[in-house]
């Protein structure tokens, strides 16, 4: 089928504002979108900017806004946001985040919230023996946060920093903490509290869903968010 893809453009060393460019290309319907792009770069204009590894939906690096909603360019197959020939297939970069060039966004502040909430265990307690045993009850309870590859989908749909508070630090941010905070051998709450418990913690979430509904990982993302809340609130009880 012949395809249409209007993907949005932007080199700050020339361009004065973003503009949308458009290329023609024949594409399978089952082919993915990543393949798309990636002809457009070798066989139409090198000069396009975009990020992308693994191609399998486990790096995360290429998440973009594919016809306004946020999606792994490798996880989408062209049969699914086009659905006749030469129907128009629109990318952008994410949103929230500044572009660097093209398809390519600055992701230093969404990786500060990400280090901001020390997504690793913390316990200075000796191990009972040679390792700290849980339960797969305790297993479980933690289980959808470790699905988490960092795409940074989430962040980018979150209606609270789109609109109101840029400085809310996201869903994915969250969503690694929660993966700490629930598991049974962790003990760093309250190393973790002046960030998770602050204006812009976990508090601005409005529990729009976008997160939960943009997530390549099918994580539950807004009952992670609130599960923290509630985490908190009972261990501020508790103090
Ligand atoms: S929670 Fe989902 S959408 Fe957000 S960064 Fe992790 S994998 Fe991506
Ligand atoms: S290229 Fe790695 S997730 Fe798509």
């Amino acid at each position: 089928m012949k395809i249409t893809l209007k993907i949005q453009r932007f080199n700050k060393e020339k361009d004065e504002k973003p503009y949308f460019q458009e290329f023609e290309l024949e594409a399978e319907p089952t082919d993915r979108l990543l393949d798309a792009l990636m002809s457009v770069v070798t066989n139409l204009d090198g000069s396009l900017g975009l990020r992308k590894s693994c191609a399998h939906g486990i790096c995360g690096s290429d998440a973009m806004v594919i016809n306004g909603i946020e999606r792994l360019a490798c996880k989408t197959l062209i049969k699914d946001v086009a659905d006749d020939n030469n129907s128009a297939i629109t990318v952008e970069p994410l949103r929230c985040m500044p572009v660097q060039k093209d398809l390519m966004v600055d992701q230093g502040r969404f990786f500060e919230t990400y280090r901001a909430v020390k997504p690793f265990l913390i316990n200075e307690e000796p191990a009972d023996g040679k390792e700290r045993i849980q339960t797969p009850e305790e297993r479980s309870r933690f289980d959808d946060a470790t699905k988490c590859i960092l795409c940074a989908a989430c962040y980018s749909s979150c209606p609270v920093i789109q609109e109101k508070n840029p400085a809310f630090i996201g869903p994915a941010a969250v969503v690694n903490a929660a993966r700490f905070l629930f598991d049974s051998r962790d003990r760093g709450m309250e190393e973790r509290l002046p960030v998770l418990n602050d204006e812009n913690g976990v508090w601005p979430c409005e529990n729009h869903f976008n997160c939960t509904r943009v997530c390549p990982r099918d994580i539950k993302v807004t009952k992670n968010i609130n599960l923290t809340k509630r985490e908190i609130k009972n261990y501020n009880v508790q103090q």
